[in-house]
């Protein structure tokens, strides 16, 4: 089975990053979200982004002009023709919300496509359940996708290895390193970056150091090029608390609690970077 024509939904921060990309790469993509303001930003944002990667001379105008052409805006999935041959799922991180969303996606999309998530930390497995299982993938990007090389290629429990090949084969076509992961919470990146950052947490929360200067510990010492609490700030401390809480359910291990510190920030609206303070003021 060739890939060509992709179907983005979810044009946030990961959906047009993913768009970006496979449009870059000469996939016809279709990008889908739930109104054309949402779709006109995203498609802005993907040219301010080309327009970088010209000044810098990564490509050419050609290319950029090229890449815009191949993005067909698309508002809501009913729009979507039946002939798409893989969806990538990147809509909110809510299980409910992406289970009907594939099971809506059943009914329209070929039944031979192959459908993939970028959820962070719901099983894959479980998503799969209602629509497609044997032909339902995890494919975990990394924010900005377009500069980010890893892409976490999450095998569910009735993944066929059909579709693992194909997703692996196409990941490597459009630059990207993939690395097969098995569905168990956090797969890999977060089940290792999440329990350290909340270890860093615990530590503030203990009194063992300042926030800078654990940070500044995790930078200098360990070569990290940012601390794990700036790193907290940037991703969001309600996601952070979100993925320990996949981690400690999913595991049913109390070294996965989530810091007390964490929680209580979370319920204080101190959010981050986009609250405007976390760990740090901004
Ligand atoms: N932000 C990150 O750093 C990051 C990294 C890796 C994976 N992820 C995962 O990627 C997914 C998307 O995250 P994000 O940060 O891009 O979110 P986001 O909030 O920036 O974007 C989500 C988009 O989905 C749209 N949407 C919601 N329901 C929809 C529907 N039914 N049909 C079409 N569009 C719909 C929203 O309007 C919004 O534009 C999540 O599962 C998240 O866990 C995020």
């Amino acid at each position: 089975m060739e890939i060509k024509k992709i179907a983005v939904i979810g044009s946030g921060t990961m959906g047009n990053g993913i768009a970006h990309v496979f449009a870059m790469n000469d996939f016809q993509v279709y990008l889908v979200d739930t109104s054309e303001k949402l779709i006109d930003k995203a498609i802005l944002l993907i040219a301010n982004n080309l327009d970088r990667m010209l000044k810098k001379d990564l490509i050419t105008i050609d290319i950029k002009q090229n890449t815009l052409e191949n993005i067909s805006p698309t508002i809501g999935i009913s729009k979507l023709p039946d002939n798409i041959d893989l969806v990538i799922e990147a809509i909110y991180e809510n299980k409910i919300a992406k289970l009907s969303l594939f099971n809506e996606l059943q009914e329209i999309i070929k039944k031979d496509s192959i459908f993939a998530s970028n959820t962070s930390s719901i099983s894959i497995t479980e998503l799969a359940l209602n629509s497609r299982p044997e032909q339902f993938i995890g494919m975990h990007f990394m924010n900005p996708v377009p500069m980010m090389k890893l892409v976490e290629i999450i095998r569910g429990f009735s993944t066929s290895q059909e579709t693992f090949d194909i997703i692996f084969e196409l990941s490597k076509k459009i630059g990207k390193v993939p690395v097969e992961v098995n569905d168990y919470p956090g797969f890999i990146s977060n089940r290792i970056l999440m329990p350290m950052i909340n270890e860093a947490i615990f530590a503030l929360y203990e009194g063992v150091a300042k926030a800078e200067d654990i940070d500044t510990v995790m930078k200098l010492g360990m070569n990290y090029p940012m601390g794990p609490l700036t790193l907290a700030d940037f991703i969001g401390l309600d996601v952070c608390l979100n993925i320990m809480e996949v981690l400690f359910n999913g595991f049913n291990d109390s070294k996965y609690r989530p810091c007390p510190l964490l929680k209580k920030m979370v319920a204080a609206g101190k959010l981050g970077r986009k609250s405007g303070s976390g760990f740090f003021i901004y």
